[in-house]
């Protein structure tokens, strides 16, 4: 899509006018235009998931390699019907999960054109929770194939205005629908009969899954590096994403040892430090602190979600030239933290001892 779409920006309110503002969202998608719309975990590019021209459209829109396959939203998990094999594992998951932060790979049936799934023979399932993304699924009355609203390389949208610095002028509609909740994109599971596999850990923790599913592993690439010869089991898998435009350095090692680091580093250039509320004041000193990006408390793992991809813009809109982050660990929505920030970082992890 060029850069002269003219774009309608709303913001959904409560009131009357939203259900105008839907329908005319809704319509758009049936005549295979693009809407960015909010969901629980991040925004939405969001097209005709039938409709073979609004997948690339989507694709343009974004600046995405066409091989990398497209999640398609659905109002109820049984919609899933209509465009992929379920199995018995996947209604399980459902019961427990959907609608939520969860999304399935099935094999994919032919109502889903091969542009959307880049050429694969399985789809990405996903039954949003956010009402607004519930009611546009539903009034457009077909799935709406959705990668997350920001172009390609740079963080996930986690409100309107990161949406509009990517998109404007490249979508027909964006609907704001405030701060996303969770602020992490959905957990991904590849089933393979009874067999799942973790993807991309989100919302729905590794733990959850292993309380409704007998058999659960985590797909290596989660947590470590891809060699440069191996096919990635999600071709998404593949690209560096989620990075900003200065180098991130993640830090392990003594607590105090490493604020005394970010003490002399400050001094050296433009050093933005994503740090704990809790440390604001410590690494502040005699600074303005202009360049301390809290993510909310250290033990607080929901607000470091919600907060990390607007972070990382900010660290960028300030012109910061390095910027530094606390390694997390690996336990419960801490994987998935873990997974976003190691490849922000290009994997770059310096431990201080
Ligand atoms: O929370 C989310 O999942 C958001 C919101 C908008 O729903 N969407 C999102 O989409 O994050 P996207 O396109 O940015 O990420 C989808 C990931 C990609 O890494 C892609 O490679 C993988 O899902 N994927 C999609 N279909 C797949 C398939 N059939 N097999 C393996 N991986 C797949
Ligand atoms: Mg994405």
């Amino acid at each position: 899509m060029s850069d002269s779409v003219t774009t309608k920006t709303v913001k959904i309110t409560g009131s009357k006018s939203d259900e105008k503002n839907l329908q005319y969202a809704a319509e758009l998608i049936r005549q295979g235009k693009l809407v960015v719309f909010p969901t629980e975990t991040v925004y939405g590019l969001g097209g005709n998931a039938t409709d073979p021209t609004a997948a690339k459209k989507i694709y343009e829109a974004k600046g995405r390699p066409s091989d990398n396959p497209l999640i398609i939203h659905i109002a109820e998990p049984r919609d899933a019907e209509l465009y992929a094999y379920t199995s018995p594992t996947y209604y399980k998951l459902a019961a427990s999960f959907m609608p939520g932060p969860l999304t399935v790979i099935l094999p994919k049936k032919d109502t889903v054109p091969a542009s959307v799934t880049g050429g694969l023979d399985s789809v990405a399932i996903r039954c949003p929770s956010h009402s607004i993304a519930h009611s546009l699924i539903e009034k457009a009355g077909v799935a709406i194939a959705a990668p997350s609203a920001n172009l390609s390389g740079k963080p996930s949208p986690t409100c309107a205005e990161h949406v509009i610095d990517d998109l404007l002028g490249r979508v027909d509609m964006i609907i704001d629908g405030g701060e996303s909740e969770i602020g992490l994109e959905s957990t991904i599971v590849k089933l393979d009969g009874e067999k799942a596999i973790l993807l991309r850990p989100g919302g729905i923790t590794f733990d959850a899954l292993c309380c409704v599913l007998d058999d659960v592993t985590i797909n290596p690439a989660v947590a470590e590096q891809l060699a440069a010869n191996e096919r990635p089991l999600s071709p998404g898998m593949k690209y560096k994403h989620y990075a900003p435009s200065a180098p991130l350095t993640l830090l392990s090692g003594d607590e105090k040892k490493v604020t005394e680091f970010l003490l002399a580093e400050q001094k050296a250039q433009r050093t933005a430090i994503l740090c704990y509320d809790e440390e604001i004041s410590l690494l502040k000193g005699d600074s303005n602190g202009e360049l301390l990006i809290p993510i909310g408390n250290r033990d607080d793992l929901d607000a470091q979600a919600r907060s990390l991809f607007a972070a990382l813009r900010k660290a960028d809109s300030l012109g910061a030239e390095k910027i530094y982050a606390h390694l997390p660990n690996m336990n419960g929505l801490g994987l998935a933290l873990y997974n976003r920030m190691i490849r922000a970082a290009a994997h770059t992890v310096k431990n201080i001892d």
